[in-house]
Order: C-alpha cells, then structure tokens, then sequence
C-alpha cells in the first residue's frame, strides 16, 4: 500500500512536465500532496501529468514560469498559494544539460546551464521561503552524480551540480533557523526525455555509467520519486544539508 505521507501539503515542483520531476510530481500526489506542476514550454506534458494526478483522485495545477526569471517565479508561487493556499515543499528539479569538450564551451551554454540550474535554484528558494508558514518547510534540489564522477566534457554541467550542492549547504544553515530543511538528491543516469534528446541512450557514454553501477542498470524516474517524497516529509525531519546519492552505487 502506497504510504500517505504528504496529505494536506502543498508543493511546487519545477521542470515537471517530464522526466524525474514528472515522476516527483506524480509521487507527491499519490501520497497526498497537493501539487504545482512548473513547466518552461511544454504544456501538453505539463497538463498530462495533471491529469494522470487527478485520475488518481490527486490535486495538481500546471504552472508555466521559467525558473531563471524573477517575473515568472514570483507568479509561480503566488499561483499556487491563490489556488492551494499554502506552501510546505519545494523541489527545484528544473535543471538543462549538455557535454561539449572544453575548446566548444560558449559563454551562451555557460549562462544557460548556469541561469536554470543555479539561478533558478536562488531565485525559486528565496521565493519559497516567503510562503512557507510556521512550521517551516522542505526543499529538495536535485543536484547529480557529475559531481562526484566529473567525466570529461562535463565541465558547464558539473560546475552547476557542484553549485547545487553548494547551496544546499548554505541554505541549510541559513533557513533552519526558520525550520526549513534544505536536501539534494545526486542521481545517477536516469532514463528521461532529456537523456534520450541528447543523445546518451545507447552511447559509449551510457555503457560506461552502467557499467560502473553496481546495481547494473540505468535509473528511472521511478527510483528517485520516492526519495524525493521522504525528504518531502516529516520522516526525513531531522535530516537537513544533506546530499543523498540515488544512483545504485554510482559514484
Ligand atoms: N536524466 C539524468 O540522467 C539526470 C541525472 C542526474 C541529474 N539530473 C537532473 O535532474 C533534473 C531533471 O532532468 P531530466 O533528465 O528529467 O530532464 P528533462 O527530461 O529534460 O526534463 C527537464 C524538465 O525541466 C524543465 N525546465 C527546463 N528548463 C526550465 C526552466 N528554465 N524553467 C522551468 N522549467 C524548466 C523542462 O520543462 P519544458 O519541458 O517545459 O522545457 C522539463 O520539465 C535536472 O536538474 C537534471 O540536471 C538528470
């Protein structure tokens, strides 16, 4: 039986319209969360996994809003207090990725990679933190097993994920005082959208990763869910500036 960990929260989840944030998404609803699903551009996505919650008997309303933008992040979360009236979690999953070898890194994919992974991070916690009421609160950002690993060509990626980690730190110290939690998951390759777009199924690159995996497989959307749930809850309350690797083994 599916555990109800979550009933009478509210959570946002950016960049889930797809991929892992669209199996957190779905997992925060099924125990019991009220959810905003975030999206850049991809709207048909974003209202698929609205109304695969609701046929679940689940709360969830999409919210467009680009992660990177204070405008569209204050909307975000004004949005989802009109509707659900209250804040408890924020999961900063919205996240863009690409290898290139140093001499093919632009100043453009820098600031791409930097503004949604890290920016967005900043600009989405700091707005979080506004709503979040008396008891506090959680956020979960959503780092990656490149920190640990650093494969080559990796260098724009790596540095935003060791950014995240990073902030999780900080940010631990600073809100817990507030009773916010402040935690990241590093997963290791997981079968997405975006690491089908890009190019690594069935790369040199993908062998290698599961080969190094001592469980022996890729992840899926489904094996970070529910981690992402228990950092989420009160079961995860003691537990605050932590990095947890859901990456069987990798790294
Ligand atoms: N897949 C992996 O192997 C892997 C491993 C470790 C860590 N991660 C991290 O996990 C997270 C999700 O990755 P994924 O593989 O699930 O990616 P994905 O399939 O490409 O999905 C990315 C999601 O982020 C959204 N997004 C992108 N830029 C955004 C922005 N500026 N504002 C708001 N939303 C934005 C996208 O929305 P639209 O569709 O509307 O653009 C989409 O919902 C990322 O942070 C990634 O770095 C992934």
């Amino acid at each position: 039986m599916e555990s109800k960990r979550l009933v009478g929260k509210v959570a946002v989840v950016t960049g889930a319209s797809k991929g892992i944030g669209a199996g957190i998404a779905k997992q925060l609803a099924a125990e019991g969360a009220a959810v905003v699903v975030n999206y850049a551009s991809s709207k048909e996505g974003a209202g698929q996994v609205v109304n695969e919650i609701a046929a679940h008997g689940g709360k969830a309303i999409a919210v467009q809003g680009d992660v990177a933008k204070t405008e569209d992040i204050e909307r975000l979360f004004a949005e989802a207090n009109k509707v659900f009236g209250r804040l408890d979690i924020l999961v900063n999953n919205a996240g863009v990725y690409r290898f290139a070898p140093l001499e093919e890194v632009t100043e453009d994919e820098f600031h791409r990679q930097f503004n949604t992974n890290v920016l967005g991070i900043i600009l989405a916690t700091r707005e979080a933190v506004k709503y979040f009421g008396n008891d506090g609160g959680s956020v979960v950002n959503i780092g990656s097993s490149v920190t640990s690993l650093t494969p080559p060509t990796s260098v724009v990626y790596a540095a935003t994920k060791g950014a995240v980690s990073t902030i999780t730190r900080v940010l631990a110290k600073e809100l817990g005082p507030k009773k916010i939690r402040v935690n990241s998951i590093n997963p290791g390759g997981v079968e997405t959208e975006g690491f089908h777009t890009l190019g690594f199924a069935g790369s040199d690159f993908e062998k290698q990763m599961i080969a190094q995996t001592p469980l022996g497989r890729l992840g899926q959307p489904q094996d970070i869910a529910p981690v992402a749930a228990f950092l989420a809850s009160s079961d995860s309350g003691w537990i605050t500036g932590e990095i947890v690797h859901v990456a069987g083994g990798l790294g």
